[in-house]
């Protein structure tokens, strides 16, 4: 945990630095020394509060549902149904005006603006690319809501990482991308440097239902991939790998600045027919397992696996009552050739078509 000991700091001189500048430079902007004016309210749900007021900036910390926050100046930033204020706490992070206790009044007249400064988006990116089929999850723990399926090959763009994630194999590093989901560091071609990547900061629990943002995007930066239909099924490999990529190329990685904002609650692309889970490694229990190109004993062996060999699997999906597992060699396995049952472990993502 070095890092955040490290970076929490200059992150607020950092802030201490620009707001000095900026009320210099400007109108007697207000000032910390003032007595704080604060509205007390309470958090209707489980509530990030970030470093600055977009759904990608990293966290600062939470507020769980029922706690009380004291909001302190009102900004601008990701439109969260329909409104794209947000509000500063006297933590020194921002939450979304939607997650807390409506306020009676009008924020703009009962508080002060944060600051020019607040409005800025220091993001961290990272380029990186999905090597298996992968979930990415609104939070990093196999019980959070599934976001978007990114194939293998999808470019994305990584923000920031936390080293609290489901463990994977034998790695808790999850990365969240601007998709604004996390996918887990397994499921990547190599591993980001994370030393040039910003923590994520604490993450709570959260879930879809709760965090839905109908047309989400801000006015600012909307122009990127519109919400790519949703529609359903089949089409939903090549749609989900279009859209990543057209928001990873319009990000590019230019760090700072004009990052996209992308929609909080984008729409759920169709799971691809063989829905993604999360990477599991089991042994092989037969004397052998052959790997075949599809998911049917007529069909070509690409590769064989030995007695007690360890393999990871990426999905499971049922064929005619069978069911087949999906390897990280891109070929299928009958399951029953493991050890392990993948199909009691992965039950949960039978989501299917
Ligand atoms: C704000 O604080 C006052 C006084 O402590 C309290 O009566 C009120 O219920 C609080 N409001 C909210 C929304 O927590
Ligand atoms: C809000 O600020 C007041 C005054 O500083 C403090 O007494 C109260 O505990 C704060 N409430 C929260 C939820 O932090
Ligand atoms: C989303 O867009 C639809 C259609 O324009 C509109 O009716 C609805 O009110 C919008 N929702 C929000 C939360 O702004
Ligand atoms: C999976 O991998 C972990 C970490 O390498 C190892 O401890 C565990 O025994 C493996 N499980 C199986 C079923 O091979
Ligand atoms: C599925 O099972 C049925 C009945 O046993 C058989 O007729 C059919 O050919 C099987 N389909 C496949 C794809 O194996």
């Amino acid at each position: 945990m070095p890092p955040l000991s490290r970076r929490s700091p200059l992150l607020c001189l950092f802030f201490l630095l620009s707001a000095s500048i900026a009320s210099a430079a400007e109108a007697p902007a207000a000032e910390a020394p003032k007595p704080v004016k604060y509205i007390n309210a309470t958090a209707d749900v489980n509530t990030e509060c970030k470093t600055c007021p977009r759904t990608l900036c990293p966290n600062k910390l939470f507020y769980e549902q029922e706690e009380g926050v004291n909001v302190t100046c009102w900004t601008r930033g990701t439109n969260i149904m329909g409104n794209n204020m947000w509000l500063g706490t006297d933590k020194d992070c921002y939450i979304t005006q939607y997650d807390i206790t409506e306020f009676e009044g009008d924020y703009t007249e009962a508080l002060p603006y944060c600051g020019r400064s607040s409005e800025e988006e220091p993001l961290t990116l990272e380029s990186a690319t999905i090597r298996y089929k992968a979930e990415c999850r609104i939070c990093p723990t196999i019980n959070c809501d599934v976001w978007s399926y990114l194939l293998e090959e999808t470019e994305v763009d990584l923000t920031c990482w936390t080293a609290n994630g489901q463990v994977v194999i034998d790695d808790p590093y999850w990365l969240k991308t601007t998709n604004n989901c996390y996918v887990s560091q397994k499921h990547l071609y190599s591993k980001p440097d994370i030393t040039y990547l910003d923590w994520c900061g604490p993450i709570p629990f959260l879930e879809m239902e709760k965090h839905w943002n109908e047309n989400g995007t801000s006015e600012i930066d909307s122009e990127p991939s519109s919400s790519s239909s949703s529609s359903s099924s089949s089409s939903s490999s090549s749609s989900s790998s279009s859209s990543s990529s057209s928001s990873s190329s319009s990000s590019s990685s230019s760090s700072e600045a004009n990052a996209p904002d992308i929609e909080k609650r984008a729409p759920l692309p169709a799971p691809a027919n063989l829905a993604a889970h999360y990477l599991i490694n089991v042994t092989v229990g037969e004397d052998f397992a052959n790997c075949h190109a599809q998911p049917s004993e007529k069909s070509r062996v690409l590769k064989r696996y030995v007695f007690n060999q360890e393999v990871w699997l990426q999905c499971i999906t049922e064929r005619n009552g069978t069911y087949w597992s999906e390897t990280i060699d891109f070929c299928y396995v009958k399951s029953g050739d493991f050890w392990e049952s993948p199909e009691g472990d992965c039950k949960c993502f039978y989501i299917s078509v």
